[in-house]
């Protein structure tokens, strides 16, 4: 699989990673043998990017991570993220003492001396500025104790703030066919300024593979209800803040341009990964098919110049009066 050079942190990293949230908790139950499964199955494949975070599932997550990595020679780059563990609208919580022993939790879990990235988890906006927080985040890195640092934003805006910091080395942001504004600032500012872009959230939730229907319902234990309105975090991590019904009928129109014979979901991934600043895309799986249709997306041709502008059209016409402006 192709490898890119994640920023300047030094390591190569798959266009194709693994988001584990779904391996910890918040899309309904995965058991053990299908996170081990699933791990399995993106490492045959050549994936090296694995993104975690100590919060999903208090840490099972990670831990699934250790147990999948034990018995392998393969040492894929593992980016996990802290700050979570606080109250997220308490900025007073990110102390150096919290994010050490935050930090230091995850060094456990993931049964590693030191992390190979560590993200601010979606910080409360007043940490972007908090000088305590560099700070210690660049001893950890003096101390060993992790590789490199980063950021997982919200919003263009938090990104573009976040870019002013010399020592961070990632940005990791929802990008997607729904969610195009990072195209317009962010990632030209970051690869102006050498820091890698992990994209998130990629395949809309699952919307973007053109599956569900206005009937599909989801798990109580699945954000994809339980946080339809922003209930339990922010709604942009939720089918990337489109709602169901409009992003259901959109996804339709997706496929459409995608063409019979393309599946959607790799179509999606791959305009995802053609987007210039973009270094991985990191969607979630919750079993060895989409793993392995989600790696297919790293082979398929790049999109022709009439898809791209049908996509666009089609963003413009439905979807951008609903997100643009608000992430
Ligand atoms: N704040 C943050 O930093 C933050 C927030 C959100 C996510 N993330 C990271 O980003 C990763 C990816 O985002 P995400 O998981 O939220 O959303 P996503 O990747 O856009 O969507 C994942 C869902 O898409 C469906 N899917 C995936 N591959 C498929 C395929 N090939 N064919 C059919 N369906 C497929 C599955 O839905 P079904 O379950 O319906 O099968 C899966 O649960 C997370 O795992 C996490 O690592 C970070």
């Amino acid at each position: 699989m192709e490898q890119r050079p994640l920023g300047r942190t030094g390591a190569d990293v798959s266009v194709v990673g693994l988001g584990t949230w779904q391996l910890g908790a918040d899309w309904g139950d995965v058991d053990d043998d299908s996170a081990e499964h699933v791990l399995d199955a993106a490492l045959d494949a050549g994936v090296t990017l694995l993104d975690t975070a100590d919060v999903y599932g208090d840490g099972r997550s990670e831990e699934r991570i250790r147990t999948a990595l034990a018995p392998r020679g393969d040492r894929p780059f593992v980016a996990t993220k802290a700050g979570r563990r606080a109250d997220p609208f308490d900025a007073a919580q990110y102390t150096p003492e919290n994010l050490r022993s935050w930090i230091d939790r995850s060094r456990r879990n993931l049964g590693v001396a030191t992390l190979d990235l560590v993200q601010l988890h979606c910080p409360p906006p007043a940490v972007y500025s908090d000088e305590r927080v560099y700070e210690v985040l660049d001893a950890l890195v003096e101390e060993q104790a992790i590789a490199a640092y980063g950021v997982s934003v919200e919003t263009v805006a938090e990104g573009m703030r976040a870019l002013q910091r010399p020592g961070v080395q990632s940005l990791q942001v929802i990008v997607n066919i729904f969610r195009r504004k990072p195209l317009e600032e962010l990632l030209p500012a970051a690869a102006r300024a050498g820091v890698g872009v992990l994209a998130r959230v990629p395949l809309a939730s699952g919307l973007l593979t053109g599956k569900y229907d206005e009937s599909t319902t989801f798990p109580a234990d699945d954000h994809r209800n339980f946080n339809r309105n922003g209930e339990a975090f922010d709604v942009g991590e939720t089918f990337a803040g489109v709602p169901f019904d409009i992003g259901v009928a959109a996804a339709r129109e997706v496929a459409e341009i995608a063409g019979s014979g393309v599946p959607t979901a790799a179509f999606a991934l791959r305009w995802v990964i053609d987007q210039p600043g973009v270094t991985a895309v990191i969607p979630g799986a919750r079993n060895v098919t989409q793993v392995r249709g989600n790696v297919a997306a790293a082979t398929l041709a790049p999109l022709s110049d009439s898809q791209l502008s049908d996509l666009e059209r089609l963003y413009d016409e439905r979807i951008r009066a609903l997100v643009h402006d608000r992430w």
